[in-house]
């Protein structure tokens, strides 16, 4: 057989390899460090053979697979399985020809070698079905230094008519090992991306979102499988991907007879029928996938770089520190509430203010969640000069000025639920049409509605020059689906055609507005994938603000975000959502974490408190491009048993690091938090001061240098032994 090599690298290489009779080709999918193989073979499917870490050299054997008992068919595992042939579990494909047939057998057509849109190499694998006029476009497109590969499918209907897609993955990985433990994240509203681990044994998992629009609140397209031992950060082989969509998602994870672990995922078939045209094709989203030989962190790392590349907008610019006004004011508030809140955000060193919901309405106005929703003018009792006078006046104050709004949502009391009834989700199909937070959805499957949401996010921008961020909300998911746009026999578009509505809408918006810098919130982090991330700076991680929620959430979020793109906020105490009660200190360091916010009324706190606000925030803006822009070390998951929690930031030239240290519980007396440092210099030498001084000393070393190979070997001990004690060591090299 013959094996020709295609190196889908730098530059594609044909390479001929003898093995034996037929002409089989091997083609190889290469980051820096890791590597896809695939073999193909005329008429045959594409059979998966390998990813993991690079491997030397051109040399690729044929496999010993087993037979199925009862066939001659071979159980090597395939790139891209259709339901037919011999495909009885969970299929990448599933379709329903125009003849009535439930069968489709995708075999090798060619390769091709071509740019993605956003510059990334791309590897094209075309396959074909035995019999009906389908073709599929497997895609991988390739971030070389990033090792992340995004790989997708289009799906060509080559024929005349019409044909049912059942389902059509993104992806579809084959593993094979011993064990699999699968991270995953869990949760609901401000309860987000908690951590969950799980021996997979036979059978299926599944991971879903049925809900749309808040597809991540309670669980997340993303996940980490660890081969033959839990997950470790710096050890084992990990497989890990997320899923680049805001709608609908299924991870499929079925552990077959043969110890073979699929990962099928993609866009949830649930109630997702879509009829596909002669001619017309369909597209999925991307699975950004990695993989490790060393642990997660490394994951993580490649996806904060990528994603400051690709996956975020102004993903290298540094995000100013903000003050929101929800939390302080809510819906109660007029125009010298909020300049007293500017007043005292500017004397903070406070960079932006965000004016939260409650601005808008009239005959509807906004002054609690029931009323005003779609009519975006300004309330004029509240504020009587308007947007562009409390922006101008912001900008005087040397702040930057930003707005929320929530433009996919209507409230039955507003003028435009009256106007528009047809606009609404679940409007018009002799149903009751439930509210949720007293309020309905429109209907982004419709043209006018998706130029209605762009008309509201341009007029709102149009309110004045100053305004440079805005805040985009979405407080409800769907339920009672009917779209009063789509025809009678295409309702189970809906869930596709919405997503492709919101974003065609983020497309126009980000067209006519590159600049302004977008939060995406929904109740919180209920929409975070890099579908809609890409289109935004930020996102808003939860409405909890309780900073010891805030640990266990953010270090979920960090698996695949970077923190900088978590917006994250100090909060007063006793905490508006959990009662917690916890020191100023301890809130500001958890909140520097991330993107440092605040989310309070500044007049509540004393004057002590005050002073030491703007030493905070002149801290963070010293370390603020080192937590932006450089390495995340998670050190002490919070969802260890210790009670503690520890992560470091180093940049990335290694010249300057900072250190957190968390303590969430009393720990006893005779206990102390002992750490080893990641990441630094081990030549180097680095002075260690500590930032927001403690109320007592806890780090001896604070003042000394010590040496990085001292302190990744030895590392530090922290005498840290109350709930709610924190750390934050800045090191900087001297030499
Ligand atoms: C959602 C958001 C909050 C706040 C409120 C306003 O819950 O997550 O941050 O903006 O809406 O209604």
């Amino acid at each position: 057989m013959k094996l020709k090599l295609i190196t889908a690298g730098a530059a594609a290489i044909f390479l001929a390899v003898a093995l034996s009779a037929s002409a089989k080709e091997v083609i190889k999918i290469n980051t820096a460090s890791t590597q896809m193989v695939l073999v193909t073979d005329k008429d045959a499917p594409v059979q998966f053979y390998y990813w993991g870490e690079k491997i030397a050299g051109d040399g690729f054997a044929d496999r010993f697979y087993k037979k199925r008992p009862d066939s001659a068919e071979s159980c090597a595992p395939q790139l891209y399985p259709a339901y037919g042939g011999s495909m009885f579990l969970t299929p990448a494909m599933r379709v329903t020809g125009p003849d009535g047939s439930l069968v489709s057998e995708l075999v090798f057509d060619s390769c091709l070698q071509e740019s993605a849109p956003d510059g990334a190499r791309r590897t094209v694998i075309v396959l074909k079905d035995k019999v009906q006029p389908i073709e599929v476009r497997v895609r991988f497109d390739v971030y070389e230094q990033y090792d992340v590969i995004a790989q997708s499918a289009e799906l060509v209907n080559k024929g005349r008519k019409t044909l049912t897609v059942h389902e059509l993955a993104s992806s579809f990985l084959p593993l094979h090992s011993g064990s699999y433990y699968l991270s995953h994240f869990g949760g609901t509203w401000a309860h987000e991306r908690q951590w969950e681990e799980e021996r997979l044994t036979r059978g299926s998992k599944i991971i879903e979102s049925k809900k749309g629009v808040r597809t991540t609140q309670a669980d997340s397209p993303s996940f980490a499988v660890s081969l033959d031992a839990p997950l470790q950060e710096y050890s084992g082989q990990v497989y890990a991907g997320t899923l680049a969509w805001s709608g609908n998602y299924r991870l499929s994870f079925q552990l077959d007879e043969y110890g073979i672990l699929d990962i099928v995922s993609g866009i949830n078939p649930f109630a997702s029928d879509i009829r596909l045209d002669g001619g017309k094709s369909l597209e999925t989203p991307r699975m950004l996938l990695s993989y490790s030989p060393d642990g997660m962190n490394r994951i993580s790392r490649n996806f904060h770089d990528w994603g400051r590349r690709y996956g975020l907008a102004h993903g290298d610019a540094l995000r100013p520190v903000v003050l929101n006004s929800w939390e302080g004011a809510y819906f109660n508030f007029d125009e010298k509430t909020l300049t007293d809140m500017m007043d005292r955000a500017a004397e903070f060193g406070i960079e932006m203010f965000v004016l939260d919901d409650g601005w808008f309405g009239n005959e509807f106005p906004r002054n609690g969640d029931n009323a005003g929703l779609g009519d975006w003018q300004v309330n004029s009792s509240k504020l009587p000069r308007g947007i562009s006078y409390l922006a101008s006046y912001a900008v005087s104050k040397g702040l930057k000025f930003g707005i929320w709004i929530e433009p996919e949502m209507v409230n039955p009391n507003s003028n435009l639920a009256h106007a528009h009834p047809d606009w609404i989700v679940g409007s018009g199909n002799g149903r009751e049409n439930p509210t949720m937070r007293n309020q309905w959805l429109l209907d982004l499957t419709n043209p006018k509605v998706q130029d209605f949401v762009v008309k509201t996010f341009n007029d709102v921008m149009a309110m004045s020059p100053d305004i440079s961020y805005i805040k985009w909300d979405a407080n409800r998911h769907v339920e009672n689906i009917y779209s009063p746009y789509l025809p009678k026999d295409r309702q189970s578009h809906f869930w596709y055609e919405y997503t492709r509505g919101l974003y065609s809408v983020y497309d126009r918006v980000r067209a006519a507005h590159p600049d302004v810098q977008i939060q995406l919130c929904s109740s919180g982090g209920g929409r975070v994938d890099y579908g809609a991330m890409k289109y935004h700076d930020e996102y808003w991680a939860s409405d909890n603000t309780n900073p010891v929620d805030r640990l266990l959430i953010q270090y979920g979020d960090s698996f695949f975000f970077p923190v900088e793109a978590a917006g994250s906020h100090v909060s007063a105490s006793p905490n508006h959502q959990t009662g917690l009660i916890t020191p100023l200190k301890f809130r500001f360091d958890v909140a520097m974490t991330g993107r440092l916010g605040m989310e309070l009324q500044p007049s509540n706190l004393s004057a002590e408190e005050q002073d030491y606000v703007k030493k905070m925030v002149a801290a963070y803006k010293e370390l603020r491009p080192v937590i932006h822009h450089g390495d995340q070390y998670r050190l002490i998951s919070p969802y260890d048993d210790g009670g503690y929690s520890a992560e470091m930031f180093v940049s990335k030239d290694r010249c300057e690091a900072v250190f957190f240290a968390f303590s969430m519980k009393y720990h006893g007396r005779t206990e102390y938090l002992e750490t080893r440092f990641r990441g630094l210099d081990p030549e180097a030498s680095y002075i260690i001061e500590e930032v927001g001084g403690p109320k007592r000393p806890v780090v001896r070393e604070s003042g000394s240098v010590l040496s990085g190979d001292y302190l990744m070997k030895a590392g530090l001990n922290i005498n840290m032994v109350r709930p709610f004690d924190s750390v934050v060591l800045r090191l900087v090299k001297v030499n």
